[in-house]
Formats: structure tokens, sequence, C-alpha cells
């Protein structure tokens, strides 16, 4: 059984939408542990859309559990998790205009720049992860970046509407995973994960963790939103 890392960047986005101070991401990463969370996920992106750094200290500093930074490879950042020391640093692809992380990263093309960021991390005492594609190219070039954890990105697989393709995706990130396991390096999942198409990939067997955010927090507005409600209910009587 795989563990579970829940990435609380949507709290901070709604809490963005109003430059607030609620929902508090922190509160949200102690009650995801409080519910057997194995680790918290946050990304902090260039443009600040969601997390803030601030978030990042106040999660160091009270988890209990382990912290995952998801970050790019821009020097401002890896500057940042230097000082922040998180347990885990995931590295993604990230452009302004994107919705969300497309695509993983293309280790092949960027090979110095990737292969120089996990030199810096690891030597700062963090392990690193590679956000990539299910593909062997890039599974060879991130085991000679010198990182020890894949996460195998799942977004096709989850987002494809036709039954048998996405048993094809299946299939694909399956046949990657075994031949990361096999060249040594740990192999997590994620992207686009959600109550439908999660079990499917947490039978994988070398997968040993999947990272889920969007899903989990848009389930929490729906399941929470009666008591909510009544709560309110309660004060305007
Ligand atoms: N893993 C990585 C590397 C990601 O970039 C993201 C999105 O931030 C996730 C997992 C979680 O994706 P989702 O929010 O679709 O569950």
């Amino acid at each position: 059984m795989p563990r579970l890392g829940v990435n609380i960047d949507h709290v901070a986005t709604v809490r963005q939408a109003r430059r607030g101070i609620e929902p508090e991401p922190v509160f949200a990463a102690f009650l995801a542990q409080a519910a057997g969370a194995d680790a918290i996920v946050a990304h902090l992106r260039e443009d600040r859309r969601h997390i803030q750094d601030r978030d990042l200290f106040l999660l160091k500093e009270t988890l209990q559990v382990k912290f995952n930074l998801e970050m790019s490879v821009a020097d401002e950042i890896v500057a940042i998790a230097c000082r922040l020391q998180p347990h885990q640093a995931t590295l993604v692809p990230e452009k302004r205009q994107e919705l969300t992380t497309e695509g993983g990263l293309d280790i092949v093309k960027h090979f110095k720049k990737i292969k120089s960021t996990v030199g810096r991390l690891k030597g700062s005492g963090i392990e690193v992860s590679l956000f990539i594609d299910p593909q062997r190219e890039q599974i060879r070039a991130a085991k000679k970046t010198g990182c020890s954890i894949i996460e195998l990105h799942t977004g096709a697989y989850a987002a494809s509407m036709d039954a048998r393709r996405q048993k094809g995706l299946l299939k694909e990130i399956e046949g990657a995973a075994s031949y990361a396991h096999e060249i040594g390096l740990s192999v997590y999942a994620g992207h686009g994960l959600n109550y439908s198409n999660t079990a499917q990939v947490a039978r994988i067997k070398p997968i040993e963790e999947l990272n889920i955010g969007h899903a989990i927090i848009s389930r929490a507005i729906l399941v929470g939103i009666e008591r909510a409600v009544r709560e309110m209910k309660a004060l305007v009587v």
C-alpha cells in the first residue's frame, strides 16, 4: 500500500482569492496529518499564485510528517528551498500561463540545469524527486542526475475518457515503475488522481507514494458544505 502525500495548494488558492487569512493552509495540513496523510506537499510557484513563502516556513516548523516542497529549478526558489530545508524537494516544470503542472520535466533536454539543481539540493541535505512522464529515456536521464526518487506523471492516464486508452496508459505507468525500480530509483506517482482512478495506480507494486491534491480539496468542499451552512444558519437565528 503506497503512502499518501496530500497537496494543500488549493487551500491557499481559495485564501488568495481574497488575499485574506482564511482558509489557513497550515490548519488544513494539520487536519490532513491527523486524518492519516503520510506527507504534506506544497508548491511554491514563482508567480506565488497560491502558496506563499510564510506558509512554507510555518509548515516546516510545525509538521510532524514529511514535508515535500514542489518547486521549479529557478535560482530564487532553489535558494528558498535550501533555507527552508524540507525533507524532500520535487522538481517540476513551471510555466506562467498554465492552470496546473503540464507534463513532466524534460530531463533529456535540460539535463545540465536539472543535474546541477539536484546537486545543490542534495548538497544542502534535501532528498530530491523528479516529476517525469512515464518514459524510459526520462527515467534513465533522471537516474544520471543523482536523484533518488522519481514521481511518474499520471495526468494523461487520469484525464483519459477512453477506457481502452486509459488501460494502455496504466500499463505504461506500470512498465515505467518497474524499470525505474530495477535501476534503483524510488517510485512515486501523481497528478489528476481522484476517487475513481487512484486504486488502479495504488496497486502498482513499485509505487511507494501517491501525491494527490485537487480531488481531495474538491471533495473536502463538498463533504464539508452542509456542516458549514448549518453552523452559519445557527448564528443567524
Ligand atoms: N504531483 C505533482 C508533481 C504535481 O505538480 C501535482 C500538482 O501540483 C500533484 C502531484 C497533484 O496533482 P493534483 O492536484 O491533480 O492531485
